[in-house]
């Protein structure tokens, strides 16, 4: 890849899992009551067609890696599991009090911190306490996310058993130094236990999350992470570049300073050869930063347009509505965000009051939803359109120049009244989002907030 272009469009950019991104959010137009008055309305309009999705955010870790960009509290004192429990069980009893109807789960989601920190039996009472209050979608699915040093049997089998079908995988790099750089020493053989399980006791989806540009990594380093994982062969695979954001309070990023990270050029050279590799091994890109074998859903969505983002990722389905349960969890209703307090204690304190523990948010305004539409176009499909005139907004023409000058440079085409992103301009599709959001356009932010888009 051409290095000028790394250059002009390695900048400070936001990854696009919602929009307006988390800094933009309006707080002073937002309350508890707006955001209740949005989801009831978005349940009303979609809970009995689709479902909603349920996001649990169990935030305990035995042991921090310092790369770690995630909300996440370590600790070893497993005792702190049953009383978190109780609060995430409390925090739905209250959503299920105020919504007009029983809740029909389509996709549910454990995420963290380590899930799998957490007890087969403790994760069983959660999901079954979190199912006695509602109703199931025919085609629901269910998945988590496990460490492959902490995952048993038990854990695959109890999910299993209760409904789950997919798992991923925290894996990051083979490499030693690396480990030892990330404080994450895991080898080989644990996640090769943890895969042949779940493939054995019956996950139709089984996914490694990897990264690259991480500190003291090298491509050969990255060559040989993707040569080990095609022994496993998991169906899907998170291709991350590694996000450096140290001054986001409370994230741990430390023990190895910026020298320490590979440059911007080597950073791409990395991705393009863990891209070739995993093309050469059968796997297709689907949207940023994910691949996936033709097997898997992710990849069938994509060929027939049903791929969405949000707050967990690219999903295979979309629901409008997605509530999200414990610490720091973000929830949307399409029409509006919000995201629960990210302290422990204040989450316990909000709960034991019976208040809804959100402590900031967003209601989107007609903009707000129109450019969101087209940044998941783009995030999705790689393309998007404005012919239809509910997809115009204000800034098109400042929009159209930016994306004249990203044609001149090869990223972008122009197709009747919309653009495709071509095969060069898909490592820049952040850049190009970045073109239609116009809030960042309006207002660059004073401090460093993003992580590199490159
Ligand atoms: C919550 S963790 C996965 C579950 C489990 N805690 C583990 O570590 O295996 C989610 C994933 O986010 C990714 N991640 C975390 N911090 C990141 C960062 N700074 N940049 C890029 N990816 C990151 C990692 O790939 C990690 O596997
Ligand atoms: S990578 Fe996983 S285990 Fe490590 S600190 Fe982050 S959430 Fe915890």
């Amino acid at each position: 890849m051409c290095n000028s272009l790394i250059n002009k469009y390695n900048v400070a950019g936001p990854r696009y899992t919602s929009y307006p991104t988390v800094p933009y959010w309006d707080d002073t137009s937002f309350s508890l009551k707006k955001w209740k008055e949005s989801l009831l309305l978005s349940f009303d309009e979609s809970n009995t067609v689709e479902g909603i999705s349920l996001y649990i955010h169990l935030p305990f870790c035995e042991s921090l890696c310092t790369f770690c960009g995630c909300n996440k509290r370590i600790t070893k004192r497993h005792e702190v599991e049953e009383p978190y429990i109780n609060a995430v069980l409390k925090e739905w009893s209250l959503y299920c009090e105020i919504l007009p109807g029983r809740p029909k789960i389509k996709e549910l989601h454990i995420g963290g911190g380590t899930p799998t920190f957490f007890s087969s039996e403790n994760l069983e009472r959660l999901i079954k306490g979190i199912l006695r209050k509602a109703n199931l979608a025919d085609d629901y699915e269910f998945s988590f996310e496990g460490h492959p040093n902490n995952t048993t049997r038990e854990h695959l089998q109890t999910l299993y058993n209760l409904g789950f079908s997919r798992v991923s995988f925290g894996v990051q790099d083979y490499n030693e130094t690396v480990q030892k750089a990330i404080h994450r020493i895991q080898p080989f053989e644990n996640v090769k236990r943890a895969t042949l399980a779940a493939r054995e006791i019956g996950y139709t989806s089984i996914g490694h999350d990897i990264i690259f540009g991480l500190p003291f990594q090298t491509e050969a380093q990255v060559a040989k992470t993707i040569e080990l994982t095609k022994e496993l062969m998991p169906d899907r695979i998170a291709f991350y570049s590694y996000a450096h954001v140290p001054w986001l309070k409370g994230n741990g990023q430390r023990g190895y300073d910026e020298s320490n990270l590979p440059s911007g050029d080597s950073k791409r050279a990395q991705y393009e050869l863990g891209k070739e590799l995993l093309s050469q091994a059968g796997y297709n890109e689907v949207g940023m930063d994910h691949f996936a074998l033709k097997t898997d859903s992710l990849h069938e969505a994509m060929l027939v347009n049903k791929l969405h983002r949000n707050f967990m990722g690219y999903t295979d389905s979309k629901t409008q509505a997605m509530i999200g349960l414990g610490v720091s969890s973000i929830s949307d209703s399409w029409y509006g965000f919000s995201q629960n307090v990210k302290g422990i204690e204040e989450y316990y304190h909000l709960i034991e009051q019976n208040i809804i523990p959100v402590y900031r948010g967003h209601i989107l305004s007609t903009e707000d939803l129109i450019v969101r539409q087209h940044i998941l176009n783009l995030m999705c499909h790689f393309e998007t359109n404005w012919s239809d005139p509910a997809l115009y907004v204000d800034e098109l023409k400042d929009i159209v120049i930016k994306l004249k000058e990203m044609e001149i440079d090869g990223l972008v085409n122009f197709e009747n009244e919309g653009i495709k992103i071509t095969q060069k301009g898909q490592p820049f599709v952040r850049n190009v989002c970045m073109a239609f959001d116009v809030l960042l356009q309006r207002k660059q932010p004073e401090t460093r907030l993003f992580s590199m888009t490159v």
